[in-house]
């Protein structure tokens, strides 16, 4: 049995998730600057030929929501918190931070609203597609807010500076170009200078208030269930796949607590390290259905014949939210694709755990099912 392990782990997703997050907010940023450029040519770039802002404009456009599908494709897919492929397009819809996971959807749905008339220009007509265009400028604090109101890096001083540069760039390009504006009502236009330097006050305002003060990850809307420090977190001993919990996310009593019994579905991989006197079998698979979190397997043992090990020694380790900790022990008993697992957690409770698992020797994926029951207390 040699198999490879070939996919990344959800942490991996929420790595990308955040990444990608804080690289669209740049490029939506420059997007917007590149825009109120191009209208500005004249006076501030007359060696910049309009054709050529515009491109760089339109490329950067594009490339915003080329990197906003792969930021909500692994926000959909890290196992963390609850969020579809429909809370991505309908705002406010989502279980996990309704508002502020909704002004991320309103802001992507602008965005397709604003590339999609701008590639069909033609067709729409000028006015229809300049009456959209305006929406660029709702969409971009709308995707600040939504960026601060949900992102695990909104204490991070490189994300409050990189927050702060993009707002202060948009802030001060929209001031001149009102300022540059030789048309509309002086009225309309000192309301629209008047709003440009308001809106990243009152955005200061809510970070200090919201984001940035404690128990944000409740007051934003995160599930009761998700409210427990290390939920999806294991100490892992194949550490690279592993969720890190949330931070800002508090450990308390608002957490459910998970009952045992409980059945739930596994899925994950299997690795075989081969060593000089032996080998050893990493099992990294995630928990779902009536238990979330993560179950980590490691056997050590000499290769048999015919494939397979004869175990030699192990060690389990099962993390879901709503445990009161990580639950650690050993198999206890290893029969073809089954075993039998006795894991505690810091408060001496214990528990058996029956894993029935699928491997497929070729990929190396893993399913399975997980049943847990209070600990028999008897040896195997
Ligand atoms: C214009 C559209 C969007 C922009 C510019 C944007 C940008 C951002 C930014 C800057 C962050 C903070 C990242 C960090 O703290 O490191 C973030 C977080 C997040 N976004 Fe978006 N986003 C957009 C749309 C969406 C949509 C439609 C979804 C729906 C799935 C989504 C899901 C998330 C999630 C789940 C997080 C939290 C990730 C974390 O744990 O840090 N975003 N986004």
């Amino acid at each position: 049995m040699t198999v490879s392990l070939a996919v990344a782990g959800p942490s991996a997703y929420w790595y990308l998730a955040r990444g990608t997050g804080a690289v669209s907010l740049v490029l939506l940023t420059a997007s917007v600057l590149l825009g109120v450029l191009g209208s500005m040519r004249v006076a501030f770039a007359p060696r910049w030929p309009r054709f050529a802002v515009d491109q760089v404009h339109r490329d950067v456009s594009l490339l915003v929501i080329a990197l906003l599908v792969v930021h909500i494709v692994t926000s959909v897919l890290d196992s963390f918190a609850p969020i579809g492929l429909i809370d991505s397009v309908v705002p406010f819809s989502s279980s996990y931070r309704p508002l502020w996971l909704g002004l991320g959807a309103l802001s992507f749905d602008m965005l397709l609203a604003i590339v999609a008339t701008s590639l069909i220009r033609r067709r729409v007509g000028y006015p229809a597609w300049r009456g959209i265009h305006w929406l660029a400028y709702a969409s971009w604090p709308v995707a600040v807010l939504h960026g601060l109101g949900t992102g695990s890096d909104v204490k991070a001083t490189w994300m409050l500076a990189l927050t702060a540069v993009c707002v202060l760039a948009v802030m001060t390009a929209t001031v001149v170009r009102i300022a540059g504006a030789s048309r509309g009502p002086t009225t309309v236009r000192a309301g629209a200078a008047a709003l440009a330097v308001l809106a990243p006050l009152g955005i200061a305002v809510f970070a200090l208030a919201g984001p940035l003060a404690t128990g944000w990850a409740r007051r934003a809307g995160t599930p009761a269930n998700l409210l427990v420090r290390g939920s999806g977190s294991a100490a892992g001993i194949v550490g690279s796949a592993t969720a890190s919990p949330r931070p800002g996310t508090p450990a308390g009593p608002a957490a459910d607590k998970l009952k045992l019994p409980f059945t739930a579905r596994l899925t994950g991989t299997i690795t075989q390290t081969q060593e000089p006197n032996g080998a050893i079998v990493d099992l990294a698979l995630r928990v779902s259905g009536d238990a979330r979190g993560e179950l980590r397997v490691r056997l050590a043992g000499a290769p048999l014949a015919g494939g397979g090990l004869s175990m030699t020694g192990s060690q389990v380790d099962l993390s879901a939210v709503g445990l009161a900790s990580v639950m650690q022990g050993t198999i206890v008993a290893l029969q073809g694709q089954s075993f039998l697992a006795r894991v505690s957690d810091t408060t001496g409770s214990s528990a058996d755990l029956r894993a029935d698992l699928k491997i497929d020797g070729q990929t190396g994926a893993v399913s399975g099912t997980l049943s847990a029951q209070p600990s028999s207390g008897s040896g195997p």
